[in-house]
């Protein structure tokens, strides 16, 4: 089966490429009842693109969702939902010069070889960045479901190149400055610094990756269906399917293989008549179930692939070794762009699995 789709009961199917007329979703199982309109969609797309021209891709579009189906007299009807943007900004001009110098970094080799030279190539087509706007969509109906069972989902830029944030955000302060800086990190002194070092790294015809945290708050406890379908298992397939991640860990992540098991270990506490724990290195995951503690999770993104520094590559129409630079529209640095991507679809794992486990019904009751 082509790998075109996520979920189990909450399905995601995206289609579209970069260039092509659209990029689009089809959501199936969303629960019928939920107040859903196109404006709904308006926020996150607007916020895909930061505000800041100088440390995003010169391709801005204004991205409006159109709701095709699955919607009537403002509510979910329980059949697919099918969401549409248009793609108006395209020049595929450069991509053209291009066409058979495979890009060091990016999907242009392996995709060419598996699909015969079919694939459409400009922009990166299929593989490009632009696909995450169809995730986005799909995110925010999870998101809407999530919000009516007090689940938040936020994610925040907490390292950027080799600059970092070490401050712990409560859900009031990541909401509070979710938008503030372009580079979407919460702490303002280091989001200016991130903007400076993506502006050097431009200036030198380089890119930056990073690393972005992703939290949900306010989760049930028991969520998943270990073996195979355990939630972090499925969380991190769906966060994988973003292009540039590199890497997903959960709580203390790689750093718990250095830790004694007195000290990884999350000790359990009431805390007014509920079970907690005292510490959060198992990023609220345990046995591939929620364990009731927020849901931790780390994204390495890695530097955009086109870049304008000279790089060796492989002239493969004439199969001469040859020299590239990247011209055109390219984003230094992926990582603000793809804050809400990583949301997207860390939500749509959760609702899938509330939707499964039967903790979210499939109509849903006023509200
Ligand atoms: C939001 C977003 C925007 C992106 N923009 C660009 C871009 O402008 N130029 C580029 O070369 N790669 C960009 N990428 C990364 C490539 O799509 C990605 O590196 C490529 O498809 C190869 O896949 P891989 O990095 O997962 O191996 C972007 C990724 C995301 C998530």
């Amino acid at each position: 089966m082509a790998g075109n789709s996520i979920g189990k009961e909450f399905t995601v199917t995206t289609f579209g490429e970069s260039h092509g007329k659209f990029v689009g979703v089809v959501v199936d199982g969303c629960p019928a009842g939920l107040p859903l309109s196109a404006k709904d969609f308006q926020e996150e797309l607007d916020r895909r693109i930061p505000a800041e021209p100088k440390i995003v891709s010169a391709r801005v579009e204004k991205d409006t969702a159109k709701v095709l189906s699955g919607v009537f007299n403002g509510f979910t009807t329980g059949a697919p939902i099918a969401l549409m943007v248009e793609n108006k900004e395209t020049d595929s001009s450069d991509y053209e010069a291009i066409k058979d110098l495979p890009r060091p970094g990016h999907s242009d080799y392996p995709a060419r070889i598996k699909y015969g030279g079919f694939n459409d190539y400009r922009g990166g087509g299929r593989f490009s960045g632009r696909v995450t706007v169809a995730l986005i969509m799909a995110g925010t109906i999870a998101k809407k479901l999530l919000s009516r069972y007090d689940i938040d989902v936020f994610a925040y830029t907490q390292s950027l190149g080799k600059v970092k944030t070490d401050k712990q955000f409560s859900a009031t302060e990541i909401r509070k400055n979710k938008n503030a800086a372009a580079t979407r990190c919460p702490d303002l002194v280091c989001a200016e610094k991130m903007e400076e070092a993506i502006i050097n790294a431009r200036k030198e015809g380089d890119s930056l990756g990073g690393v972005i945290e992703c939290i949900a708050f306010n989760m049930p406890v028991g969520i998943g269906e270990p073996l195979f379908d355990s939630l972090d298992a499925d969380l991190a397939k769906a966060v994988f399917a973003i292009p540039a991640v590199k890497g997903v860990e959960f709580g203390a992540g790689f750093r718990a293989a250095e830790l004694r098991g007195s000290e990884n270990n999350d000790a359990f506490l009431l805390k007014n008549g509920k079970v907690v724990t005292s510490t959060e290195y198992s990023g609220g995951v345990l046995g591939g179930l929620s364990s009731g503690m927020p849901i931790m999770i780390r994204v390495a993104i890695k530097p955009t692939p086109s870049i304008a520094k000279e790089q060796k590559t492989v002239n493969l129409s004439s199969m001469e070794n040859a020299a590239l630079s990247v011209k055109g529209r390219h984003d230094p640095c992926v990582v603000p762009k793809a804050v809400p991507a990583i949301e997207a679809a860390v939500a749509i794992t959760i609702a899938d699995h509330l939707i499964r486990s039967g903790f979210i019904p499939k109509v849903l009751k006023e509200h």
